[in-house]
């Protein structure tokens, strides 16, 4: 059971490799990048010791099996590697190993691994390819396809980083059933995220089957995560950089960063579960302004309630962030241009658009309800 979908981006287009057991292929599919790259005979594989401990020994195996010569650089697990000095140890490390221009990275793990990984690739020595094996539900749908990287600053999150495309993504859904159901669930929020920003129908199916691929239903697992990537890779060849469409991917991230902010970037509310909110709140804005019909708006938060997902500001646990504490987060993330806040606002499911047009008290309201 597996799926492919090409990343059309010219001489730069690369395949995206989602099934059940995917890993197993994955020598096969990397071998060919190799021979055309001629590189270096060893290549690295960039992970973290909850992935190394659990999908490391299989991927060795299998690319061992290739004839492919691999050694893993094992970084700590979580965003603190996602910074300059993860940066610094990793870049030592594949300099340690000698990696040509012409070699290639292997990033296996979540969007941390990959996000690191990729920036790490793209700078040194001013580029080195890169393959993505996304372990995590928000890696296989969005982080390991679209060539985001990055790594954090003190003034923010992913503030230094850069668009470095990988050559090859191979999302094995299997991986996924040694994930945390908190970690799973968060992911799930990236899922319906496409379906509310751009296709009803696909929405609609994840309230018939989200449940089963959250369960372990490795059909409905393939297909949420091919149709994920399928919409992301259909946006990402029509605006690499982000200067339109690629904007609707950011459905509920205004929100979800602050929320992320104000809670401290901490176990209280991760990345997804911001994300969730902040959708359920860009839908809840959207019905204040007239733009979006409430029963649409309703619509989405019984999904994500049914499914297990929090979607109020109350959900989150401990003390509530007031409106204003919020707005100022927002005014601070990088979603702002010329003062103003973009928002990306709903005019039904399914139908999600940018808007800096957006009165601050109807925001303030929102947030404070
Ligand atoms: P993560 O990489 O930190 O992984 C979450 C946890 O799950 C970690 O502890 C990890 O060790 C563990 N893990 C990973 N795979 C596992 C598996 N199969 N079984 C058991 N444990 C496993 O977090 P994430 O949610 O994957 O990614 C979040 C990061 O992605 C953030 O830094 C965010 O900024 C970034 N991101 C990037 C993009 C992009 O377009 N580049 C998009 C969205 C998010
Ligand atoms: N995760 C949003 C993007 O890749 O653009």
């Amino acid at each position: 059971m597996s799926e492919l979908i090409t990343v059309g981006l010219g001489t730069r287009a690369y395949d995206i490799h989602v099934g059940t057991g995917m890993l197993a292929r994955a020598g096969a599919l990397l071998k060919p990048l190799l021979s055309k790259n001629g590189g270096k005979a060893i290549v690295p594989v960039v992970t973290d010791s909850h992935v190394a401990d659990l999908h490391l020994a299989p991927l060795m195996d299998v690319l061992r099996q290739s004839g492919i010569e691999a050694r893993a650089i094992v970084m700590a697990p979580g965003e603190v590697s996602k910074s300059f000095a993860g940066l610094e140890r990793l870049s030592g490390a594949l300099l340690d190993m000698e990696i040509d221009r012409k070699g290639l990275v292997i990033a296996l793990g979540g969007g941390v691994i990959g996000d690191l990984t990729g920036f790490a690739a793209g700078v040194l020595k001013r580029g080195v390819a890169f393959a993505q094996i996304p372990t995590t539900l928000l890696a296989q749908v969005d982080s390991s396809v679209g060539g985001k990287t990055a790594i954090n600053a003190a003034q923010g999150k992913n503030l230094i980083g850069m668009f470095h495309q990988p050559r090859i993504v191979i999302a094995d859904t299997a991986l996924l059933k040694t994930l945390p159901k908190r970690e799973l669930l968060a992911g799930y929020a990236e899922v319906v995220k496409y379906g509310a920003m751009g296709d009803e129908l696909f929405f609609e199916w994840l309230e018939v089957h989200g449940a089963a691929a959250l369960a372990g239903d490795e059909a409905a697992n393939v297909r949420a995560v091919a149709h994920s990537c399928r919409m992301k890779a259909d946006i990402v060849a029509r605006d690499e950089r982000e200067t339109g469409d690629r904007a609707l991917l950011n459905l509920g991230h205004t929100f979800g960063h602050a929320l992320e902010a104000a809670t401290g970037f901490s176990d209280r509310l991760i990345h997804g579960e911001a994300v969730a909110i902040g959708m359920a709140l860009a839908f809840q804005l959207s019905v204040k302004l007239g733009l979006c019909p409430g029963q649409d708006a309703q619509r989405f938060t019984r999904h994500l309630k049914a499914i297990g997902l929090p979607c109020t500001i109350s959900d989150i646990a401990g003390a509530r962030p007031s409106a204003g504490e919020l707005i100022r987060h927002m005014a601070h993330d990088k979603k702002v241009a010329d003062g103003k806040l973009t928002f990306i606002l709903l005019r039904g499911l399914g139908q999600a658009f940018v808007t800096s047009d957006v009165p601050l008290e109807a925001v303030k309201e929102v947030l404070a309800a």
